[in-house]
């Protein structure tokens, strides 16, 4: 429990968003990131089992997992007590924010406009989502979005791919990029766990490119 969630996004620099309903791949997956050189996950709560997979995850050593797609303030704590250590939401909505707020539940709402952000940062929150990216105008409008909340930390999700994730990660206001191509649901689904390695392998080395250039 030594690093908070934000600091652990801005180690591993990219956050692998997870889709996931079978409970059985929950470990396999896990470690297969931290193998690959990123021990943190967002489990999406957009299936029935999601909690039981974020439940299982938040066991694997030194893993740090959170909750995606929390869109209601009484899920906050189904995800603490699955061992959630962060929230992830699409949307900015006050109530939920608050709600994190009083648990102690590190939140980060989604945004896409500099109006939903000035929102945000009213609710006290000083990281957010940019979502979705590559269709709200990608690099171009996270720099722009930027430009006059240069405090503001941004981690940009939402059809963000190996290729272009170097990109974001040069704006000095981007933490983390977030997706999905790190562990799609076809590799997890066939237990191609090697895949998941290897696609977290080459994002690390990414990440290492990116702080030597
Ligand atoms: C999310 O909830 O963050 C997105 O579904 C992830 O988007 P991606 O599949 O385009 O990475």
């Amino acid at each position: 429990r030594s690093v908070t969630p934000l600091v652990a996004m801005g180690r591993s620099r990219v956050l692998p968003v997870l889709v996931l309903d079978d409970v059985r791949h929950a470990v396999a997956v896990a470690t297969a990131l931290r193998a690959g050189g990123l021990p943190i996950a967002e489990v999406t709560l957009r299936s029935r089992y999601a909690l039981e997979v974020l439940r299982e995850m938040s066991s694997v050593d030194d893993v740090m997992v959170g909750a995606g797609t929390v869109t209601r303030p009484e899920q906050v704590e189904r995800v603490l007590a699955a061992g959630g250590r962060f929230a992830v939401s699409p949307g900015f909505s006050p109530g939920l924010v608050r709600e994190c707020h009083r648990q102690g539940l590190p939140i980060l709402p989604g945004v896409a406009t500099p109006t939903e952000l000035q929102a945000a940062l009213d609710a006290g929150v000083d990281t957010v989502k940019f979502f979705p990216a590559a269709a709200s105008g990608g690099v171009r409008m996270v720099r722009a979005m930027s430009a006059p909340f240069p405090h503001v930390r941004m981690v940009p999700t939402g059809g963000i791919t190996a290729a272009g994730m170097s990109e974001y990660l040069a704006l000095p206001t981007v933490l983390a990029v977030g997706g999905t191509w790190l562990a799609p649901a076809e590799w997890v689904c066939a237990g191609r766990y090697d895949l998941v390695e290897l696609a977290a392998r080459d994002a690390s080395k990414r990440v290492l490119e990116e702080v030597s250039v």
